[in-house]
């Protein structure tokens, strides 16, 4: 990912070209417009971001106007409208997070990366962002980093998994308190005696 990409022009790499004409084939003659999403995502991962030459060689790849290219991008939080920093931290504020602790989660992040809601760390290594529901309520409060979700955390936790980053590792996602997937915390409640998860498999 870059933050440094060239804002006026944009063209997929050879590899992600040949990437999107399978992505394209996917779907029936004259429905190739239906492609936009996963092609403005591609993008998003060749260069960080979707900036207007993203939307425009996008718009022209699949006849599209323009447009109708920026108002997928600006209806989907998950296209990015500016660059962002190597981790892309987006904490969940919606209502099941906020009643288990994303108001903790938000200003550790805050804290320990010395950053507000949008901004990027000095270093161009973490922008934060506040986000609408990410569809892990069940192992609220969470956050998403890159492609990773990091659930039921606490300060503790958020800021273990920020520092791990910090240091070059990479954090296991998922669950941050013990609990194995979003089984029920402390265990099984029915099927007592199951056992499951990596470790038992
Ligand atoms: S409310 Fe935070 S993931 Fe749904």
């Amino acid at each position: 990912m870059s933050t440094e990409q060239d804002m006026t022009s944009f063209a997929f790499t050879p590899e992600n070209l040949e990437t999107a004409k399978k992505i394209i084939a996917k779907y029936p003659a004259g429905r190739q417009q239906s492609a936009v999403m996963p092609l403005l995502d591609l993008a998003q991962r060749q260069v960080g971001w979707t900036s207007i030459a993203v939307i425009e060689y996008i718009a022209e790849m699949l006849e599209m106007a323009p447009i109708r290219v920026q108002e997928v991008v600006t209806f989907y939080t998950m296209y990015n409208q500016k660059p962002v920093g190597q981790y892309h931290v987006q904490v969940c504020t919606n209502i099941c997070c906020l009643l288990r602790g994303s108001d903790g989660v938000g200003e550790t992040v805050k804290e320990l990366l010395g950053v507000e809601w949008g901004e990027t760390t000095a270093d161009g290594k973490f922008t934060l962002a506040e986000v609408e529901c990410l569809g892990a309520c069940v192992n609220a409060p969470m956050m998403q980093i890159n492609d990773d979700y990091y659930e039921d955390l606490t300060p503790e936790s958020t800021k273990a998994v920020l520092e791990a980053l910090k240091r070059g590792e990479t954090p296991a996602p998922g669950p941050q308190g013990g609990r194995q997937f979003s089984a029920p915390e402390g265990g099984p409640t029915t099927l007592g005696d199951l056992t499951f998860g990596p470790e038992k498999a």
